[in-house]
């Protein structure tokens, strides 16, 4: 992947990690395209690097609404030709017990699988078209790997696209598309305040678990880094985190052995 040239993709680009990635990117040579939801931020987040003299623009979408994914795809190919990164990153999480609240699950689900499943739909098909060289990273999550209680859906949706990016691996083999999964741990970001972007929420309300001054916390920067690094390794699991990797190993080993599932940590 050649990140000194061509267009990139950002769902969720206007804050945490996809705006790190945008930065990055943009510093690589790349020409931006942030999507994401909130309106003041992607104004912001797009001001921001046009400032430092990159080429940034911003899209509205909603990534759960599968129309609006797909006029946005049009929309990009006809305005920048082609895309040569996307980044389907946006996400959200919300705290349910499992057999809770099916608005928190329609919710996550929504954004966190279906939303890059669309991406995916509407943007790949364009992609492979267009005949030049390119990459879908998608991001997961440690919770793709291994199940974290009380964020059923997130856990259930991040497995979900593990599973999707690993299909897409396979099946575009032999194309001039390759495909990785992001899996991180904590990072520094605002995902804590998801239901800041949740349209049938009353009042916003912070999780209890916000990461902040975590020992395993990563900025945002440097994620973007680790993901590029890893991208021009060829590699597919992109785990910024080392431990969970090993944790994920001990799961591999018990289902094996019949289980438990591992509880996993969280690096403190
Ligand atoms: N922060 C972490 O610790 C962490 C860990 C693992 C995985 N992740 C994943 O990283 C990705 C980015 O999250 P983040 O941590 O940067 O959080 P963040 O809240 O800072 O950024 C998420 C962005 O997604 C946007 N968004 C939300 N719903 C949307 C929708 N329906 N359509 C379009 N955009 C939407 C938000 O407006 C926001 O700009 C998510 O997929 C998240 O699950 C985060």
């Amino acid at each position: 992947m050649d990140f000194s040239t061509g267009n990139a993709v950002i769902t969720g680009g206007a804050s945490g990690i996809g705006l790190g990635l945008a930065h990055k990117l943009a510093e690589e040579g790349m020409t931006i395209i942030i999507v994401d939801v909130e309106e003041g931020a992607l104004q912001d987040a797009v001001n921001e690097l046009v400032e430092k003299g990159y080429s940034a623009h911003g899209r509205i979408c909603d990534v759960s609404d599968r129309n609006q994914v797909e006029e946005l795809a049009k929309g990009v190919f006809a305005e920048f030709g082609a895309v040569h990164f996307l980044a389907n990153n946006a996400g959200v999480v919300t705290r349910h017990k499992s057999w809770g609240d099916l608005d928190d699950w329609d919710w996550v689900l929504g954004v966190d699988l279906m939303g890059v499943i669309y991406g995916v739909h509407s943007f790949l098909p364009r992609m492979l078209e267009s005949g030049e060289n390119g990459h879908v990273m998608n991001t997961a999550s440690t919770a793709g790997l291994l199940a974290f209680p009380s964020i059923g859906s997130y856990n259930v949706a991040k497995r979900g696209v593990v599973a999707l990016t690993e299909t897409l691996h396979h099946e575009l083999e032999g194309t001039a598309i390759t495909a990785s999964v992001l899996c991180p741990g904590m990072v520094d970001t605002k995902i804590h305040w998801s239901e800041r972007n949740r349209k049938d929420a009353s009042a916003p309300k912070e999780m209890a678990s916000a990461g902040v001054g975590n020992k395993e916390e990563l900025s945002p920067a440097e994620v973007a880094n680790i993901v590029v690094e890893s991208i021009q390794n060829g590699i597919f699991w992109i785990l910024p985190h080392a431990h969970y990797g090993e944790q994920a190993l001990e799961q591999a080993e018990r289902r094996i052995a019949g289980g438990p599932p591992v509880l996993p940590f969280v690096n403190r």
